[in-house]
């Protein structure tokens, strides 16, 4: 009851935001941020960025006031980071290492196996098993190495399932069966001992198939005292399929496996044209989400995938889709924003 009449209050600075009353810019800055309420909380919030938004001035002034955590939205991925076989890049990620030290904040290391962007030289060929698992060690120990005190947590392998539980037949499956996913977090965890190691997804924020197959493989990787920390639950939503309403309960049950949890890249898309009723909607959404993280000791965290829709990835991927984020194209706060700072307080 007094959550909802704090969010009635969110949602009317929002209104006043958006008809141009708001208090200027000074008086916003004394409030605290996403960042200090989530601390008060023991979480952190976080955004995504990427190198090419880094000459936006007012776009960073944001993201290093904000928010406490960072995750690089490409720049450690397997094609920035190891172009060619054996030689190694880390400009892109050290970019963002870099300005995340400069405000305090940390940063999510993402990502060391996917299907997904990988360079050419790797995909191009026919890998027998031994070359792979040889490559694929490198590569991540290598990386693992440079970004070592650098990055608290390391998103070891990314989206290894099928909506129905089955594995995606990727290269590294395929080549490799699946205990590449456990030889994956053990040579992580020997290069960096310390560094959370997760396996994270999208689809997985409800109990069903997919999500099911992440807690029957995690907990036969604990059983097999295999190094894994956390599960990361991307939380990709869009307001056209629902909510998924037992987040709850599915970070509790890993949270008893012994296992973190984190909202890893959270957008909340919707059909454009954005109105008013859907900009609600998506607040009472993202305030939904808050609450569920809070209410499970053992998630960590939630970061947004990028703050801003001026730099979300829904509507190049999403025809007529987008406003996911809770910051406007303007750089201003939407009734998002205030729905998760309420559920913060
Ligand atoms: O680097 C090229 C650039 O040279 C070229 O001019 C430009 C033209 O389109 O493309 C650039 O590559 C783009 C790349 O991001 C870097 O900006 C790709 O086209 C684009 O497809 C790629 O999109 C990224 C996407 O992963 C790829 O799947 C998004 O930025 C990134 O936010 C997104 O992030 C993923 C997570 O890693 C995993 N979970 C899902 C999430 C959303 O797709």
């Amino acid at each position: 009851m007094h959550k909802n009449r704090l969010r009635l209050v969110g949602a009317l600075a929002a209104v006043l935001v958006a008809g141009g009353m708001a208090a200027p810019a000074q008086a916003h800055d004394k409030q605290p941020t996403l960042a200090d309420l989530a601390q008060r909380h023991g979480r952190y919030f976080g955004s995504a960025t990427d190198n090419p938004e880094l000459v936006d001035e007012p776009y960073k002034a944001v993201l290093g006031s904000e928010f406490d955590q960072i995750t690089p939205g490409n720049g450690m991925k397997w094609y920035a980071t190891e172009p060619q076989q054996g030689v190694f890049d880390w400009t892109a990620g050290d970019e963002i290492v870099n300005l995340a030290r400069a405000h305090h904040q940390k940063v999510r290391g993402h990502t060391l196996v996917w299907h997904s962007q990988l360079p050419d030289w790797l995909t191009s060929k026919e890998w027998t098993a031994k070359d792979l698992r040889a490559v694929l060690k490198k590569h991540i120990q290598t990386e693992v190495r440079h970004y070592r005190g650098k990055v608290f947590a390391w998103d070891v392998v990314n989206e290894a399932f099928n909506e129905d539980g089955t594995y995606r037949e990727t290269i590294f499956y395929k080549t490799l069966g699946p205990g590449y996913i456990a030889d994956a977090l053990r040579w992580a965890h020997q290069a960096d001992p310390k560094v959370k190691l997760y396996l994270n997804d999208y689809n997985i924020e409800a109990i069903g198939a997919k999500s099911d197959a992440y807690y029957k493989l995690a907990k036969e990787l604990k059983a097999q005292g295999v190094p894994l920390n956390g599960i990361g639950l991307q939380t990709h939503l869009a307001l056209q399929y629902g909510y998924p309403t037992t987040l709850e309960d599915n970070l509790r049950r890993f949270s008893k496996l012994g296992l973190d949890t984190a909202l890893t890249e959270v957008d909340i898309r919707m059909i454009l044209p954005a109105t008013e009723e859907k900009l609600a909607e998506q607040a009472t959404w993202y305030a939904d989400l808050t609450d569920a993280c809070l209410a499970v000791r053992r998630c960590v965290g939630i970061t947004i995938w990028d703050y801003t829709d001026k730099y979300s990835w829904i509507p190049a991927f999403f025809e007529g889709e987008g406003a996911a984020l809770p910051y406007d194209e303007q750089l201003q706060p939407k009734p998002a924003y205030f729905a998760i700072r309420d559920a913060l307080k």
